[in-house]
């Protein structure tokens, strides 16, 4: 187990992508953590590109970089002469480049009715939309520890799938942020952080934040989550997600939904932790959300080697969704839902009376 250090509570905050006035400067992921190299996206099909390979990722994050990519598709725009039309189409090209994480269309819908307004007005927003999710994430960093403490006596152990950190947000996490506000609060024992197959955003990206900030935690094999669970080495496992439909289905990482069900079986919480942008009442069920399918390579090798027989094809769904009935908490920046007492964002709609 990782050393206990003391968090450096002086130390800058971890926010993996800025804006530098005329590009997004992003640490590029698939180089955690041997390297810590910053990429520069100033045209558009360098930042579809970065999306497209998770160089950037993680639903809020790209929110935010749907949202300052309209104002890089503007800038590219200006500097080359395109019409509208190709202004437009770059725009969508954005909003595509992955169809999961609502926060993608979230991001570049909210400021893309500005661009009559012009330049000034778009980043602006977008500028609002990178700070609103720091605070975002501390809300929920709180409402979330909350609700563990009242419910788990003592030191938790908590098991993590993905990374739901400050690399897939603008700043402290979701999931990632509840773990670090049961840390700070003196009141975590241990986190087993899923290494999360195939890409090990799990042993690459959420240990790398772990380590950085001293927090003890073991990377496990996707395949022993549900046996630890079971064996009662956790108290309790707290994800991040991609979508929330309106009926609390929840889509995030491929193996979330093991947890989950592990979780279910051994009487113990499942809590979901995301910002209201990844809420989308527009989708009634978990049926509705498009899974993206990824690569067959990235199952079928290992470090650009082949390591299956070459007549074996790969299922390489990137997401799973967690039907409601097995989600005991969904938290928000707005408070905590439990959908198992018929609170989902569906029926909060007229309502908006989530449990604080
Ligand atoms: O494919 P990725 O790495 O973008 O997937 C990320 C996840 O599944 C995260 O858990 C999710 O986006 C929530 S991040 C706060």
């Amino acid at each position: 187990m990782a050393a206990d250090r003391p968090t450096d509570a002086t130390r800058e905050p971890l926010r993996p992508i800025v804006w530098t006035g005329g590009a997004i400067r992003a640490i590029d992921q698939t180089l955690l953590p041997g390297r810590v190299v910053w990429i520069t996206l100033e045209r558009v099909d360098q930042l579809v590109d970065a999306i497209v390979r998770l160089a950037v990722r993680g639903a809020p994050q790209l929110g935010a970089v749907g949202a300052l990519g309209v104002v890089v598709a503007m800038d590219e725009g200006a500097r080359d002469g395109w019409s509208p039309a190709h202004l437009d189409s770059a725009i969508d090209s954005i909003r595509h480049a992955r169809p999961t994480a609502v926060n993608l269309a979230w991001g570049v819908d909210r400021v893309r009715p500005l661009v009559v307004q012009g330049r000034e007005a778009v980043l602006a927003a977008a500028l609002k939309i990178c700070k609103q999710d720091e605070a975002a994430n501390h809300a929920m960093g709180r409402f979330g520890a909350d609700w563990i403490q009242t419910r788990v006596p003592g030191k938790v152990r908590v098991l993590t799938h993905c990374n739901a950190g400050a690399l897939a947000t603008t700043a402290w996490g979701t999931a990632l942020g509840v773990i670090r506000e049961l840390h700070a609060r003196g009141a975590l024992d241990v986190v087993y952080a899923d290494e999360t197959r195939p890409l090990l955003q799990g042993a690459r990206l959420t240990a790398w934040e772990l380590e950085q900030d001293g927090i003890p935690h073991l990377i496990q094999p996707d395949g022993a989550a549900a046996s630890t669970i079971l064996r009662r080495l956790v108290d309790v496992a707290i994800i991040g997600a991609d979508r929330i439909a309106a009926n609390g289905d929840t889509a995030n990482k491929i193996g979330s939904l093991g947890v989950a069900l592990a979780c279910k079986d051994a009487g113990i919480p499942f809590m979901v932790a995301a910002p209201e942008s990844t809420v989308d009442v527009a989708t009634a069920t978990g049926d509705d959300i498009h899974i993206e399918m990824r690569g067959e390579d990235e199952v079928l090798a290992w470090g650009g080697i082949r390591v299956a027989p070459l007549g074996s094809r790969a299922h390489n769904p990137a997401f799973d969704v967690t039907p409601a009935r097995l989600i005991s908490a969904i938290v928000t920046e707005d408070g905590v839902m439990e959908p198992g007492l018929g609170q989902t964002p569906g029926a909060r709609q007229g309502s908006s009376t989530p449990s604080r």
